[in-house]
């Protein structure tokens, strides 16, 4: 497995894979990495020729007030687990090697609407942030295909708005949450709850469980729904951000005519915020 961690270097291996006609995916991560994202790596390593796994905490999606310092790293146990994945090449660079010029003076790329409804509501500049080394990466790697978990499912809509704007050649894909067997979505920031939030923590994807049961159940109260999952998770122990039935495509709040949903939920326990989701097809009426 090949350890870059400068710009030029990386661009120089993905043009080497593609002169010999190979076909590159991508894997951009934060590190600090457990079983979803090495799902993500499995699904590349199983279609392309040449796996790339990037590993970056971008201090440009962090708020002022946000956990930038405190955030999980482990970069010999991420280099271990991705090497026993498969991984062909690692790209770990520096602040700087990203942001030459600092992060706030230079280029940055933003996707609007999209970017400030939901959790861009509570984190203004969070996916201005993700763009931005997204595109970066893309423009560095020109990957056939980007790998990009579905717990992150605004994340992921915006990246394939992205690429599709800026005219990439770069396939969004989107892979399944990984979850613990509780059903918690796996995430770096469940290391932040204490034993007796992490009891309470698989309420959260137990509460949109229990909308998509009543969506498949014939209920058509979206607001309905919304607030008795909020009162669920309040008296749980969260305090809920928000818990919305919206289009899978748009994520606009749902109008009765929608058949793919997805429903979104964001809340906080103690010093986590967690964010799940559930997708789901109404059938015709
Ligand atoms: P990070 O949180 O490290 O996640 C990296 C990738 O792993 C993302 O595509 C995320 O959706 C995916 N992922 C995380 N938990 C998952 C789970 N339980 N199941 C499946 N996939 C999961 O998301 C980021 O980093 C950053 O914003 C990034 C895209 C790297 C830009 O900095």
């Amino acid at each position: 497995m090949e350890i870059i961690k400068d710009a030029e270097s990386l661009r120089r291996y993905s043009e080497s894979k593609r002169r010999a006609q190979k076909s590159l995916g991508m894997v951009p991560t934060m590190g600090n990495l457990h079983a979803g994202h090495l799902t993500l790596l499995e699904r590349a390593t199983a279609v392309c020729d040449a796996a790339i796994a990037t590993i970056f905490v971008n201090p440009l999606q962090f708020a002022a007030n946000e956990d930038l310092e405190a955030y999980p790293r482990s970069l010999d146990s991420d280099l271990k687990a991705l090497a026993a994945g498969g991984c062909d090449c690692v790209f770990a660079p520096a602040v700087a090697e990203m942001y030459g010029s600092g992060t706030q003076t230079s280029t940055q790329v933003s996707v609007p609407e999209l970017s400030q409804i939901l959790c861009g509501q509570q984190r203004p500049d969070h996916f201005r942030g993700v763009a931005t080394i997204v595109a970066k990466l893309f423009v560095l790697a020109r990957p056939d295909k980007a790998y990009f978990g579905l717990k992150d499912y605004q994340q992921y809509l915006i990246i394939k708005r992205l690429a599709a704007d800026l005219f990439l050649d770069t396939h969004i894909i989107g892979v399944e949450t990984v979850r613990e067997a509780d059903g918690l979505a796996m995430s770096s920031r469940n290391a932040y709850l204490s034993e007796r939030e992490r009891r309470i923590a698989p309420e959260l994807y137990r509460a949109i469980c229990a909308m998509r049961d009543a969506l498949d159940s014939g209920a058509r109260d979206f607001a309905l729904l919304e607030d008795r999952a909020a009162a669920h998770l309040s008296a749980a122990g969260f305090s809920p951000e928000y818990v919305r039935i919206c289009h899978a495509d748009t994520l606009a709040g749902a109008s009765g005519d929608d058949r793919q949903l997805v429903i979104m939920a964001a809340a906080r326990l103690g010093g986590a915020r967690l964010i799940d989701n559930l997708r789901l097809e109404l059938p015709a009426r």
